[in-house]
């Protein structure tokens, strides 16, 4: 069995060391701010958001991409909640959507179309439509088939639409979550084989103008060497493509992927997912790709991180709403009867899906007891009805979780770096509300920035 032997050390290292929590009248606090009494404002579970720690990552991205001309396009599919989508923009950085919704929200909360990159291995002819009715500063092309609809739209309405097209640059996605794989064997992009044809005919389409080439490596990679691989990759087929078409493209979107740590360096203990540890940041991501892409000169790097410029700035408050004991009987005769005390939170997968899709790996604390010891195993489940609804990979065992002994009932129970992709997947299903939102500012206000879907909301939808 493997227990986190330094648990205690991480803890203290919260309270000391880590920029964004601190202790307050012997709870944790987040940015300055009493959890706790936070909780007792609002409904729970709620999501809590830091605009300083989202403009801490983005400052973090700059700085590291300082030497090279780059534009960030946020990926919005991280968290789309419009309060956040205005501390973006209030960082003068730009955004990435992957639906036509994802694009409407952007221009809503105020993002010009010129700072709008629109991706997708599936865009229906309405929304092509009204991406290049609207001048969007870029579509990735994902297909042959995306390229026929474009010239088709593009002709009838006379306005040029802005490209870039997706390859697969066939480099491994190594240490991640096979499903976050998205460069080898891949559903989107075209062959790499395929791309000088491609890039040709679009040349030829009156309506079309061809800026460049984009990948994406895949998502929470815990080593920068297939960035760095892969960028060789689409460098190489730039050079390629330029010289045999005699163009100069303007850009190069190398996607997404700064990962983040969801297990820090003084962690002794291995979770089934060993992309929760990182061995690079945002800086050893920067030199990967600036290191290949200098040798196309003059040429402007666009990048679409999500999951760096969320993560950290996200907090899960739930709540301890029930208790019980309960035996693990033995399979067989020499096998012990095991003792579990299970804890219930009142969010569950449907709040905080990662969990159950990608085993995911969360530290949990307990807010309201953040003084004491957390030296106790408790099995952690939702309110689902689905048997699977607990949280399995633990900081005890890979199944337990260590909080004070006497946790007990309304104990607000804290999960980090929860930021990214969890509200987007959050769902309503048992008919539990998906959570509140809750944004604190840089001089500690709070505010309420989504609320939890109410009684109307779960029925708007169904007609009867
Ligand atoms: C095309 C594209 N760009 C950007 C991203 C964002 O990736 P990350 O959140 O890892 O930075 C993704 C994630 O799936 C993606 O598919």
């Amino acid at each position: 069995m493997q227990i986190i032997a330094n648990y205690e050390e991480l803890r203290q290292d919260l309270l000391s060391n880590d920029r964004r929590f601190s202790c307050v009248n012997e709870h944790l606090a987040f940015f300055g701010v009493d959890l706790v009494e936070l909780s007792n404002k609002y409904p729970s579970p709620a999501y809590v958001y830091s605009k300083e720690e989202i403009s801490n990552n983005i400052n973090e991205i700059k700085q590291a991409f300082k030497e090279h001309k780059t534009r960030i396009f946020y990926a919005s599919k991280a968290c789309s909640v419009m309060g956040i989508l205005k501390c973006i923009k209030d960082n003068s950085i730009d955004i990435e959507a992957n639906s036509i919704y994802e694009v409407k929200k952007a221009l809503k909360i105020g993002f010009k179309p010129e700072q709008i990159i629109f991706n997708g291995v599936v865009k229906s002819k309405e929304e092509l439509e009204f991406a290049i009715e609207n001048d969007l500063f870029l579509i990735n092309v994902d297909s042959e088939y995306e390229l026929d609809l474009i010239e088709q739209i593009s002709t009838k309405l006379k306005k040029v639409a802005n490209l870039a097209l997706r390859i697969e640059p066939s480099v491994k996605a190594k240490g991640t979550h096979e499903q976050l794989d998205t460069s080898f064997h891949a559903k989107a992009g075209v062959d790499k084989e395929q791309a000088l044809a491609l890039c040709k005919r679009m040349l030829n389409i009156p309506y079309v103008k061809l800026k460049g080439l984009h990948m994406h490596v895949g998502d929470q990679l815990p080593i920068v060497e297939p960035f760095a691989n892969a960028a060789k990759v689409l460098v190489d087929e730039c050079i390629k493509i330029q010289n045999a078409l005699n163009i100069k493209f303007e850009l190069i979107n190398v996607g997404g992927g700064i990962s983040t740590a969801y297990k820090y360096e003084k962690d002794n203990i291995k979770t089934k997912q060993e992309n929760m540890k990182i061995h690079f940041n945002a800086n050893d991501y920067a030199k990967a790709i600036i290191n290949e892409v200098k040798r196309l000169g003059d040429i402007t790097i666009c990048i679409e991180p999500g999951r760096k410029i969320v993560s950290s700035a996200g907090i899960l408050l739930s709540k301890i709403a029930a208790y019980k004991q309960k035996t693990l009987h033995p399979l067989t005769k020499d096998d012990k009867a095991i003792q579990i005390e299970w804890k219930f939170l009142n969010a569950g997968y449907s709040i905080l899906s990662d969990s159950q899709h990608f085993d995911w790996f969360y530290y949990v604390y307990n807010a309201s007891k953040i003084t004491k010891k957390h030296d106790t195993s408790f099995r952690l489940a939702g309110p689902l009805c689905d048997g699977g609804d607990w949280f399995k990979i633990g900081t005890n065992s890979n199944k337990e979780f260590l909080l004070p002994k006497d946790s007990n009932i309304d104990d607000l129970i804290v999960f980090l770096d929860a930021g990214a992709y969890t509200i987007e997947s959050q769902t309503t299903y048992n008919n539990r509300p998906r959570s509140a939102v809750i944004l604190i500012d840089e001089n500690k206000n709070d505010f309420l920035i989504r609320r939890e879907d109410s009684f109307d909301d779960i029925l708007s939808c169904d007609i009867y």
